[in-house]
């Protein structure tokens, strides 16, 4: 089944398909019209507007705090009750450095905002970090989607492995538009969350 969405589909293949479709095509706008420049980079305030403007014609949770526990692949991101404290933790992190940007992004993936695009929207938030404070991007067409998937699986007991993968990945181009939707592309990692309750924690 479908997670909940403003279009009643139900079919998780056609949701998925229409989410790609919609969120890239937003992803390009907020390229193109500076929308984020309003904000700050590195708060929780710019990630939850990038996630709201990509997001905000499939599903109410836009730019929301997710209610319910989630997991992936066994890893239980931050819980409802301790989210709130842990964003603003996150968002207190320095992002002087490159590593202190990407330890900075690393905590804001294990807290996982949203109910669902995590990823698409905080690689946009990191992206905005970089070329704030070094000038610099990730060229997310030269990431191996596999390498990066299991670094951000890894990241949370040891961050070496996607600081390596980031790296060899910056780039100068921040104002290529190629660069920067290669990041969104990551959306085929359809594969939901599993709920689960604060007893089991
Ligand atoms: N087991 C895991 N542990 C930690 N982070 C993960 C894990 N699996 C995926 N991730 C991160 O979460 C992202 C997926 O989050 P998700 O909310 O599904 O966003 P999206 O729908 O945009 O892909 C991945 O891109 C990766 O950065
Ligand atoms: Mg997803």
């Amino acid at each position: 089944m479908a997670l909940e969405n403003k279009l009643n589909i139900t079919d998780s293949t056609e949701l998925a398909r229409m989410e790609e479709k919609i969120s890239k095509k937003k992803a390009v706008e907020l390229f193109e019209n500076g929308y984020l420049d309003h904000y700050e980079a590195g708060t929780f305030r710019m990630l939850a507007a990038i996630h709201k403007y990509l997001f905000d014609e499939i599903y109410d949770f836009a730019g929301k705090v997710r209610t319910v526990n989630i997991a992936k692949s066994n890893f239980r991101f931050a819980p409802v009750m301790y989210l709130q404290a842990a964003i603003e933790n996150v968002e207190k992190m320095p992002q002087s450095t490159f590593d202190e940007i990407v330890e900075k992004y690393v905590e804001m993936n294990i807290a996982h905002p949203f109910r669902e695009g995590n990823g698409r929207s905080m690689r946009i938030w990191l992206d905005s970090i970089l070329k704030k404070e070094l000038s610099m991007v990730i060229d997310w067409s030269t990431v191996n989607k596999e390498d990066y998937l299991l670094a951000m699986e890894r990241s949370p007991i040891k961050d070496i492995e996607i600081k390596y993968i980031l790296k060899q990945a910056l780039t100068d181009k921040v104002n290529d538009r190629e660069v920067y939707m290669k990041g969104i592309d990551y959306s085929y990692y359809y594969e939901g969350y599993a709920i689960y309750k604060a007893k089991d924690l």
